[in-house]
């Protein structure tokens, strides 16, 4: 009770700070609200060191996931708790460059499941290399009143008092701003939004105790209750959660809940129900029982709970909300996010199809101020997209009449419609696509349409906006498709959960082409990505920018279009295609941004270096949306491992931002070993499907296990951007920024033999993410205490960076305020 009332007053408080920060004309993004929290969980452990050889009965003939399986067991053996029991995930798979099977375990207590016990096993010939465990070990499967969500509300609350009081001692008045994420924000930044939230509304709201409806109960089996408790807190429409708090009977009662059975690739059956009618969502909610851990202690206690999966207008969450009434929300994850080998045989031959053409920013061009649009071929990679961009089978296309049946049948689109992206219009800013307006280009395939947008009154820039959407939806889908196609030749294809329509028999989850909106009217001066399990389509919105006169149109700005593709890449990769929720809050949740920043810095940057912005064409501001350029000066950019402990990185942005520098730092020591590619696309494969070195490979210098040696890019932007797909495919579920740094270090091992170990340790200690970097207290919010460490390993010592270390290890905070406001 007493939590309600604090929230309850600190909101009231800032009601004028709330109102100053949105109301700020029209530099004022529209804010998408979204929720994202849950347990650390302290025992979570990653480790990518020797490996106890108890495997040694294995041999690299022996099943991986047998391997992997084995390995899970003994792991497990000696802390098993009662009724623990595991399954192989039928998502597991293998590298085909790296020969790397990263197989993914999920616990099960009684037969239900634990939906955040993993265990990621990464496994080649016979060995296991690394593993990330966060299996539930305690003995107690009684639920607990663990209050869970109190600690992270307050947590929340004495962050904003800090903040509160310092404005007060700087004499700051709420309607001073600081740039946050590329908008300006009062002092408080993020925070009242966070406060507001997440922690409003998480517990059933007491009136809906009273109406009867609510009564404790010990065990619960019809989820609707739950999901209306869900939906009070999640809906942004203020109207929608009082209609629920007051009348939640009545809807209630509207709802149908639909069991579904279904049998598991493993033989087990999954039990889940369908939910119609729920009120705030776009379909029908998925629902299952299941454990999920709160700490306790040292260690983590389970709750079962409802994981609910709500698709919503702005949102798609994945949910846990407590079994047992009264219904707390435990943990969510919002899938969307803002920013903002041998081929298979193909049924039809691309070259007998005349290639489009679009005229478009070429790629490289980040925005319309870096160069003019040229004509540009459809230039896709024959691996990556073996049908090219216009085509894609009959059974897979949401438009085709279901007339033929018939797998082989190919329809070629002559509009920006294909395998791996559907891009439209989306002026209306709704749900539905399929019906969207899209450029044809006829039968020559030539997407040439204008781009000439005039200064007008600001009333008219929209229509003036409106005027060129041929032009931006072409461009979109050039851009999405590059990616697609680029992304796949460093390892995220069919098997690792990519987006396409058709798989060709690679194995993979299809009909989940990304749906890409162009100029969506949900928002203005932003854009976002939704992510859900492979299998179900992503989802890209991108925003006009009103920042100038004409209107800036993100979709041309192509570093924008990346940041949100790489949303898909890094959820996808990170605890397996089937689990959208690894990267949720905290440091996870940043380093989903930061990835994206990383790789759209990467591909524009050219052989001379340049430090680089991130939106800054969009938002119009030479210093782009983050809070310093990328840069390797660190008067330019001081982001250090520390920087998260600073009141303006609460939110995923901001730590973000730090990791995206971390990366930026790392991938130039290894350009400055390696050289630079002109080119970050590898050689196109022959006819066979071999794939020739050219310049862009180098056979492995040193052979790590067994025989086959894995294609090696030879440059240093090209490998930073191998190592930094295959560290997220080793790292485990909810990875910190140690994890994710391991990752990366042992992905170059099983690489090339380790031959860059001294290279990258000194890249992360050059930004304080040495191996003696400590966090203390960590918080969902990204919260704790940092220590940074400016020393790599003393192997790597001798080499040491001469590097001025700003004061090592300070863990003074009173030295930020003055680069901090303003
Ligand atoms: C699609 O194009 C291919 C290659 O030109 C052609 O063989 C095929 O008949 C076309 N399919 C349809 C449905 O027109
Ligand atoms: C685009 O072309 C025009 C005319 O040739 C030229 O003046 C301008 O500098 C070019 N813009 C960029 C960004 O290269
Ligand atoms: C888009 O292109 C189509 C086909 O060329 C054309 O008919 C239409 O007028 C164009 N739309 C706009 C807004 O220019
Ligand atoms: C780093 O940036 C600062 C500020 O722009 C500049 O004065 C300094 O010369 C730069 N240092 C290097 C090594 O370029």
């Amino acid at each position: 009770m007493r939590r309600l009332f604090v929230a309850s007053v600190v909101a009231t408080g800032l009601a004028g700070v709330l109102a100053h920060s949105h109301g700020n004309g029209n530099t004022q993004p529209r804010r998408r609200k979204t929720m994202g929290f849950g347990p650390e969980l302290p025992h979570a452990v990653f480790s990518t060191g020797d490996v106890t050889p108890v495997m040694s009965f294995m041999s690299s003939e022996t099943d991986p996931k047998e391997v992997a399986a084995q390995f899970a067991a003994q792991l497990t053996s000696n802390a098993r708790s009662p009724g623990s029991s595991f399954y192989v995930r039928d998502d597991s798979y293998t590298d085909k460059n790296s020969g790397i099977t990263h197989v993914y375990i999920r616990q099960l207590l009684y037969g239900v499941e634990v939906a955040d016990g993993d265990i990621n096993v990464n496994v080649k010939d016979g060995r296991v290399l690394s593993y990330g465990d966060s299996f539930y070990r305690g003995d107690i499967v009684e639920p607990l009143e663990v209050d869970v969500h109190a600690d992270h509300c307050s947590e929340l609350e004495s962050e904003l008092q800090y903040r509160f009081d310092r404005m007060r001692q700087e004499s700051l008045n709420d309607d001073q701003y600081v740039l946050t994420g590329g908008r300006k924000t009062n002092v408080m930044g993020d925070l009242p939004f966070l406060l507001e939230w997440n922690c409003r509304h998480v517990y059933t709201p007491y009136a809906m105790m009273e109406e009867g409806n609510f009564e404790e109960a010990d065990f619960s089996t019809d989820p609707s209750a739950a999901i209306v408790q869900f939906m009070i807190a999640a809906t942004p429409d203020e109207d929608l959660s009082e209609a629920l708090i007051d009348n939640a009977q009545d809807f209630i009662s509207n709802m149908q809940v639909t069991p579904v059975a279904s049998l598991q690739g493993d033989g087990r059956v999954s039990h889940q129900s369908t939910v119609d009618n729920v009120p705030g969502a776009v379909s029908p909610v998925k629902v299952r029982m299941a454990f999920v851990q709160v700490p306790h202690g040292e260690s983590t206690a389970v709750e079962l709970v409802w994981k609910l999966e709500v698709e919503m207008e702005d949102n798609w969450y994945e949910a846990a909300v407590t079994n047992k009434a009264p219904h707390r929300i435990v943990s969510v994850i919002d899938w969307a996010s803002d920013s903002p080998m041998p081929l298979a045989p193909v049924p039809k031959d691309p070259e007998d199809r005349p290639g489009a053409t679009y005229n478009v920013f070429a790629w490289g061009i980040n925005d319309p101020a870096e160069g003019n649009r040229t004509l540009e071929k459809e230039n896709f990679d024959s691996l990556a997209s073996p049908v090219g961009w216009h085509s894609l089978p009959v059974v897979n296309d949401p438009n085709s009449v279901a007339g033929s049946k018939d797998k082989t049948a190919f329809v070629n689109t002559t509009t920006t419609w294909g395998n791996n992206v559907f891009a439209h219009e989306n002026w209306e800013g709704q749900n539905s696509w399929q019906n969207n307006y899209r450029p044809d280009a006829g039968a020559s395939l030539v997407f040439d349409f204008k781009y000439n947008p005039k200064v007008t009154e600001k009333s008219d820039a929209l229509d003036e906006a409106k005027k060129y959407i041929n032009a931006t939806v072409t461009q979109l889908f050039y851009t999405s498709n590059l990616v697609h196609d680029l992304y796949y030749r460093y390892g995220f294809d069919e098997v690792s959960g990519n987006f396409q329509q058709h798989n060709f028999g690679r194995g993979g989850k299809e009909n989940d082409a990304v749906i890409a909106n162009a100029q969506d009217g949900s928002g203005f001066n932003n854009a976002n990505f939704m992510t859900p399990p492979d299998g179900q389509n992503g989802r890209c919105r991108m925003y006009l920018w009103n920042t100038a006169i004409p209107y800036r149109d993100g979709d041309l700005e192509a570093g924008i279009v990346i940041h949100e593709l790489s949303h898909g890449l890094s959820t996808r990769l990170t605890g397996g295609p089937a689990n959208s929720g690894c990267l949720g809050w905290g440091e996870s949740g940043g380093m989903g941004e930061g990835w994206g920043d990383f790789l759209a810095t990467t591909i524009r940057s050219s052989k001379t270096y340049s430090d680089y912005p991130m939106g800054a064409w969009a938002a119009n501001r030479p210093t782009g949306i983050r809070n310093f350029v990328y840069s390797l000066n660190d008067t330019v950019n001081p982001s250090t491992y520390k920087t998260l402990d600073k009141p303006g990185y609460w939110g995923v942005h901001a730590i973000g931002e730090v990791w995206a520098e971390i990366l930026w730092v790392v991938s130039n020591r290894l350009i400055a070993k390696h050289g630079f590619s002109e080119s970050l696309f590898p050689p196109t494969p022959d006819a066979d499907g071999n794939v020739p070195e050219g310049d862009f490979y180098r056979p492995a210098q040193v052979t790590v296990f067994g025989e086959k040696k894995p294609l090696v890019p030879k440059h240093g932007n090209s490998l930073v951007v191998q190592l930094v797909l295959d560290g997220m495919k080793l790292q485990p579920c909810r990875p910190s920024f140690f994890d994710a740094r391991d990752a990366i270090i042992a992905a170059d091992k099983a690489l090339t033999g380790g031959e860059n170990y001294c290279d990258l340790w000194l890249g992360f200690s050059e930004r304080g993410l040495g191996p003696d970097a400590r966090v203390d207290g960590r918080t969902p919010w990204g919260g704790g205490v940092r220590t940074d460490d400016f020393d790599a390993p003393s192997a790597c010592q001798p080499e040491k960076a001469p590097k001025p270390t700003p004061g090592d290890g300070d863990d003074d905070d009173d030295d930020e305020p003055e680069d901090w406001f303003f």
